[in-house]
């Protein structure tokens, strides 16, 4: 009897403690449930309860009779059913489970409330955006190995409790340079599918530049066959058909993300000046460029056959664009005179309003005249001066809204250290605890605070090729812009974040995420 009992609770302890008790290959296996202060972004109010849900076999995941509820339900099951082995059919009946209910309520269009107990999970949002949202929520506090693709051993213990949740800022942005080395549909999508487990919402694709072209456009079709046929370093380069992009807006809206596409101009042209003379002011067309400096194209703003350019470019790019937004760049124009720069944005603005989008533009902008409702995205530094700083305010304050890029604290490809092999470092070297500690709200001095509609993680590729280092350069600063955006000032705190951080490590391996080992974080110990 006394040996039964200690045999009993030597067992418990093996379990409590995460030893495998069968011997061979101890595998970690948690079983207190992920609490609600390891999801990254914060959530906006959590509310811990005392006892979890556990998904077992018979789950099922019940969504109302909405087609969207119903897709969210299905992408759910998708990232459970490889992990789980379970069936977790997606039904509108029965009790118990996990919900997906559409539901009006204080959510907002992205917001949503999850409560999770003994009887189920049921996440309510007024917005299918919510319940996507809440669905990554919900991911986040199952184990990491849940992102496995082969079955695992469980238990699939959801933490109890209730979380209200809802982002402080509608753009949470993150921006992938397609033009200094491409990336195909695939690499875009992949890339996708880690941005929505942070919930950033917006997709902004830098689809030319001077190294290349990367979307076909029917009426100047030598821009993606020859402007699009290299790219930095002399590789092939490659382009996007239409067929691809828009593949590329399906997938990234089935994650609720909005794809936003930059053509940069007047700047950064040399693709489409070497597809075609005529673009160029003395109607010589330059050789194709594929090293790295910045400044020396510029379209002609006193030709004519510019804003037809303009216009159809900008024409079959809305089409195929069901975002509201088209970026038109408009940085590092040193190759434009100020008065060509002015006037050329002054005739290119309305053309993005004849086809029904919403200019955005990088903040040099804000040196012309932004047309109404226009958004200028910050990317200078804490020591830009003050003068550029409050031009930007200036326009901030006659109504320009602000997406905040801050390139020595988001610019994703700065080097963290000297030592990363990867990226550049003109802004400065950025680790960890410097792209997440600073306050958006607080950033640009004499800019309303209302005036601030996000911030964006931009990703220059001068030095990536490959997902992984895509990967190694985004993670893990990327999610701590995320919780910049989503996250209530009030949850801000580095040493807490730290934490939260360091409990994402698992799930990367799980999903086969390179990342970056900041010695400012404390990561688990294998
Ligand atoms: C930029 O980094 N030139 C926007």
């Amino acid at each position: 009897m006394k040996h039964r009992t200690l045999r009993l609770l030597g067992s418990l302890l093996l379990v409590a403690t995460g030893v495998s008790v069968t011997g061979a290959a101890p595998a970690p296996r948690p079983t207190a449930p992920t609490p609600f202060d390891h999801v990254v972004p914060a959530p906006a109010h959590a509310a811990p309860g005392e006892h979890p849900y556990r998904i077992t076999r018979g789950t099922q995941i019940r969504v109302d009779g909405s087609r969207e509820a119903r897709r969210v339900g299905e992408y759910l099951a998708g990232l459970l059913r490889p992990s789980t082995g379970y069936r977790l059919p997606v039904t509108d009946r029965g009790a118990g489970g996990i919900r997906l209910r559409l539901h009006q309520g204080p959510f907002g269009a992205e917001g949503y409330r999850l409560d999770s107990g003994p009887a189920g999970v049921t996440i309510t949002a007024a917005a299918p955006a919510g319940l996507f949202h809440g669905v990554q929520t919900l991911r986040q506090l199952l184990p990491a190995a849940v992102e496995k693709d082969s079955v695992q051993p469980g238990p699939w213990l959801v933490a109890g409790g209730t979380l209200q949740d809802t982002p402080r800022y509608g753009w949470r942005g993150a921006m992938l340079d397609v033009s200094r080395h491409f990336f195909t549909v695939e690499q875009v999508k992949r890339y996708i599918d880690q941005l929505a487990l942070y919930k950033i919402n917006k997709l902004h694709l830098h689809l030319s530049d001077d190294q290349g072209w990367r979307i076909a456009i029917d009426s100047w079709p030598r821009l993606a066959t020859y402007g699009g046929s290299t790219q930095v370093g002399g590789g092939p380069g490659g382009h996007y058909t239409k067929a691809d992009y828009r593949e590329i807006v399906r997938y990234a809206s089935s994650r609720y993300l909005e794809v936003v596409p930059e053509i940069d101009m007047p700047g950064h042209t040399n693709a489409a000046l070497a597809s075609y003379a005529d673009l160029n002011c003395d109607g010589v067309a330059p050789p194709l460029y594929t090293g790295t400096a910045v400044g020396f194209s510029s379209l002609c703003a006193g030709k004519e056959i510019t804003y037809d350019f303009v216009d159809d470019v900008i024409r079959e790019l809305a089409a195929l664009t069901p975002g509201r937004y088209l970026h038109i760049g408009g940085d590092e124009a040193h190759s434009t005179s100020h008065e060509d720069y002015v006037a050329f944005m002054e005739r290119v603005q309305p053309i993005v309003a004849r086809y029904g989008k919403t200019v955005v533009g990088w903040h040099q902008l804000t040196g012309a005249t932004p047309a109404e409702g226009a958004l200028a995205q910050y990317w200078g530094l804490d020591g830009t001066g003050a003068q550029e700083k409050e031009r930007v305010a200036a326009a901030a304050r006659n109504g320009t809204g602000i997406v905040l890029s801050p390139a020595d604290r988001v610019y994703l490809d700065m080097k963290y250290t000297a030592d990363t092999p990867l990226g550049l470092s003109w802004a400065g070297l950025v680790e960890v605890r410097r792209s997440y500690d600073w306050d958006p709200a607080a950033y640009l001095p004499g800019a309303p605070a209302s005036a601030i509609r996000g911030v964006e993680a931009p990703l220059w590729s001068e030095t990536l090729t490959r997902s992984d280092e895509i990967e190694y350069m985004a993670f893990p600063r990327l999610p701590g812009v995320a919780e910049l955006g989503w996250s209530p000032a009030s949850t801000h705190d580095w040493d807490a974040y730290k934490v939260r951080l360091a409990a994402q490590a698992g799930r990367w391996e799980a999903l086969g995420i390179d990342f970056y080992r900041s010695p400012q974080v404390p990561w688990p110990t294998a």
